[in-house]
């Protein structure tokens, strides 16, 4: 059966091959702009390719196989029964009643009263903040510290904008046993050294993707310390901040002293109410640098789907009203995945591996240098360890994961590439389906 599975998916594979390459046009000149080089691999593309032709048990993209709650399906379906006005285009910077809603709840979070139309930048997901802020924000040779391991489009994005990236690692802390992605740290010389005359920004992640990293308010204040010394700009993803585990707590570095005035903070309503589909996203920070970002959406973008704006509006509504209750949507989702969290780590350690418990968000990853496996004919051959044993988890076995390596930068990911990441958003059946192969295959060790 697996051998008539990988069969058919290897037959796909080359028919689309074949397909694309019968469309190809020769031009004398140069055909793809040169802002495209060394842009063109991305790890969803690859990865979500071998899934959709292998159909494994998905344990890879960072998405939920649940529905969103229901309030929120409601809320989508009202709006689009809510007359033509929903059906048609609204704000190019975001609709009025979801930025409204933004800023009315996250004033109280921040500590700051934020204006909806002048400090909130409406997106298509977090992904067009980031965008849109790389874009906007960063010049020609302009470095940019990232801080690894990172979600890998910040990357590319300085790349496209003329900048340098310049890498951070957090490193495991010396002498810690390193099975929380709380022992995982950044050193402060280290970071401080990175700042050159033309350093314009640092980027973060918090709670970060791969690792769950929380960063504690101490951590914070020392990047917020060293951007308020060197005048930088602070780009802040937080689009997992509602998802913290065992009392750890998300602080947005925004709320520190001196830091609204220069901080740009990410978010995702795909993310908060488990609707990824939906891509609403937004930009908040003060209206002299959010601006900035106005205009790079306001000539691509333009504009984001009504419909989903107002359901995002009325899920804001609701959890402002309801915040810190046992009914809120951002304290029910956290509570649910820590069992999920819980149930993943303990599969996983059943089959000899050592995941690093994370503090946050909805992934886990494991060192699996101790599993013994022939690599030989999966990936190239120049290819990373995680990316090839990634690829043989899904032809081999049936389960789809995702290479930590490629949340590093080429200099540091050889440091990581025995690193291997699960999505652990998903229904239990998805869990115990991915628990049976791990099983199995052990037993067959
Ligand atoms: C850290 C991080 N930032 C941004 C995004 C993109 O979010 P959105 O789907 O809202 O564009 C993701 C998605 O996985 C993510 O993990």
């Amino acid at each position: 059966m697996g051998i008539i599975r990988n069969l058919a998916a290897h037959v796909g594979v080359i028919r689309q091959t074949l397909l694309r390459n019968h469309k190809r046009i020769t031009m004398s000149r140069r055909l793809h702009a040169r802002r495209l080089d060394g842009v063109d691999k991305n790890v969803w593309v690859e990865f979500t390719q071998l899934a959709a032709d292998y159909k494994p048990v998905n344990l890879g993209q960072g998405f939920p196989d649940f529905s969103p709650p229901q309030f929120i399906q409601e809320a989508f379906c009202e709006a689009v029964k809510g007359g033509p006005e929903m059906h048609q285009y609204t704000r190019a910077f975001g609709h009025p009643r979801l930025v409204k809603s933004l800023a009315k709840f996250f004033s109280r979070i921040v500590g700051h009263e934020i204006d909806p139309f002048e400090d909130i930048l409406v997106t298509v997901g977090a992904y067009q903040a980031l965008f849109c802020a790389f874009q906007a924000l960063i010049d020609e040779g302009d470095e940019v510290i990232i801080v690894e391991p990172f979600f890998d489009c910040y990357q590319p994005m300085v790349l496209m904008a003329k900048g340098k990236a310049v890498y951070v690692p957090l490193r495991p802390r010396e002498g810690s046993s390193v099975l929380s992605s709380g022992d995982w740290v950044l050193s402060a010389e280290e970071l401080a050294s990175k700042v050159t005359p033309r350093t314009k920004a640092i980027v973060i992640n918090t709670p970060n993707n791969p690792l769950g990293k929380v960063y504690k308010r101490e951590e914070l204040q020392m990047i917020a310390d060293l951007c308020i010394k060197h005048d930088l700009l602070c780009f802040t993803d937080e689009v997992y901040e509602w998802l913290t585990y065992d009392g750890a707590k998300h602080v947005k570095i925004a709320s520190l002293p001196g830091m609204w005035e220069r901080t740009i903070t990410v978010g995702s309503a795909g993310k908060s109410f488990s609707a990824t589909g939906w891509k609403v996203g937004w930009a908040m920070g003060s209206g002299h640098v959010i601006k900035h970002l106005k205009v790079i959406h306001q000539n691509s973008v333009y504009h984001c789907a009504t419909a989903a704006q107002e359901a995002v509006a009325c899920g804001f509504e609701r959890e402002y009203e309801l915040f810190g209750t046992p009914e809120s949507y951002f304290q029910q989702l956290p509570a649910v995945l820590h069992n999920k969290r819980r149930k993943l780590a303990s599969c996983l350690q059943s089959v000899g591996l050592q995941p690093i418990m994370p503090e946050g968000g909805y992934f886990m990853i494991t060192d699996v240098s101790s599993v013994k496996v022939d690599l030989n004919d999966h990936g190239t051959k120049d290819e990373s360890y995680d990316f090839k044993f990634v690829k043989w988890l899904v032809k081999e076995k049936g389960l789809a994961t995702i290479p930590v390596s490629a949340f590093f930068s080429p200099e540091h990911s050889k440091e990581f590439d025995k690193y291997i990441r699960f999505c652990f958003v998903k229904e239990d059946s998805t869990l115990d389906a991915a628990e049976n192969i791990l099983r199995k295959w052990s037993q067959t060790k």
